[in-house]
């Protein structure tokens, strides 16, 4: 089976900045509390004419143009997210239609926070399958839109963006650089902590799911918080185990940014140096599928990621779902 490489990265944020001031003006909170509590300074949000399949094309633009290809040469592209356009037809069809991938076939992913996660270990699948040679993964949300800006437990938490990886499969040259593992794990008894109740076959929209607020985001903040913690500890800690490998071997840890203090509290636990480990939540927040691309960039753009270092990406959200995965990074 052919190895599975990263070999391109795109990403994308709107210029438009909500800042912690900002958020004070609007609900019962403060700066320092939310950077206390959160790690989190400011985030981005979309202009209201700009939707996820609009941050998505801009994000799958950048990653095909650093790998100097177009879209006519796509094999499929999977766009990972919980703010789609519209539920049909799907945000992948939208972004290939753009981008003139005319060969592409492609699907929307969802699972919340880990959703980018997912959709690398599903095109990597797909690499792996040998059927195809180019897969482009978007992670993209437009969070404000389904944020409730009156309340403070929920809105100072998230930002929107976008980004993208190309996968490909993995040569001679590369030295043994790709993917590695993935583990996974979803645990549906912890739906009701947090979720977006309404719009579905369940509760579809309708005065009464307006009136109460119901098609935005709902959280037990503190529930949520410790199962992350946690279950960001075990799936990175297994995921090393079965390799053989000790925290110590990991170049950089790629994490999920939903709160500053899940974070560390999980990679402290873990044994993990602060230099290992990439936060940029001070200046996104949690943008649910984006975090991981964007973690990334920065990481490679403070020149902290090369070739042939061990990278651990990992994430947990709502469903609930987590997962940890480890690749060599390619270039
Ligand atoms: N500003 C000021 N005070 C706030 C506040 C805000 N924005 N939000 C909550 N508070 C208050 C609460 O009302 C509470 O007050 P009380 O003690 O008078 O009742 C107090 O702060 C503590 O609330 P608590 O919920 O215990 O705070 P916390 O330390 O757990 O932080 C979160 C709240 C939401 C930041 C935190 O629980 C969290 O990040 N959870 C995970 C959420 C998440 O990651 N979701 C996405 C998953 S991918």
């Amino acid at each position: 089976m052919p190895k599975v490489k990263i070999s391109a990265l795109g990403c994308y944020v709107p210029p438009g900045v909500l800042t912690n001031k900002d958020l004070e003006r609007m609900v019962d909170t403060n700066s320092e509390w939310i950077v206390e509590r959160t790690g989190i300074c400011e985030r981005h949000i979309a202009a209201p004419e700009m939707a996820t399949s609009d941050m998505g094309t801009e994000a799958a633009r950048v990653a095909l143009a650093a790998r100097g290809i177009t879209g006519a040469e796509l094999d499929a592209i999977l766009v990972c997210t919980v703010t789609p356009d519209m539920l049909f037809p799907s945000t992948a069809c939208l972004v290939q239609d753009r981008l003139g991938a005319h060969r592409a076939w492609g699907f929307d992913l969802i699972a919340a926070c880990s959703s980018f996660l997912y959709g690398l270990t599903t095109g990597a699948a797909l690499i792996a399958a040998g059927t195809h040679r180019k897969v482009l993964i978007i992670g993209a949300d437009t969070m404000s839109r389904i944020i409730d800006y009156t309340d403070r437990g929920t809105c100072i938490l998230f930002g929107d963006g976008a980004g993208a990886m190309l996968l490909e499969p993995a040569g001679e040259s590369d030295a043994g650089a790709g993917f590695i593992d993935f583990i996974g794990e979803i645990d549906g008894s912890g739906g009701d902590f947090l979720k977006m109740p309404a719009g579905g076959s369940r509760l579809p929209a309708s005065a009464e799911t307006v009136e109460k607020r119901l098609h935005f985001v709902h959280q037990q903040g503190q529930q949520v918080f410790k199962y992350a913690v946690k279950k960001m500890y075990e799936m990175c800690s297994e995921v090393l185990e079965r390799n053989g490998l000790k925290p110590s071997d990991v170049g950089v840890m790629i994490p999920h940014q939903a709160n500053r203090r899940i974070i560390t509290g999980a990679c402290e636990r873990m044994g993990l140096k602060p230099e290992q480990v990439v936060i940029n939540i001070d200046r996104y927040g949690n943008t649910t599928s984006a975090t991981l691309p964007l973690a990334t960039r920065d990481v490679i753009e403070q020149g902290r990621l090369k070739k042939g270092d061990l990278v651990m990406f990992a994430a947990v959200g709502a469903g609930y779902t987590a997962g940890a995965s480890l690749w060599r990074w390619a270039y």
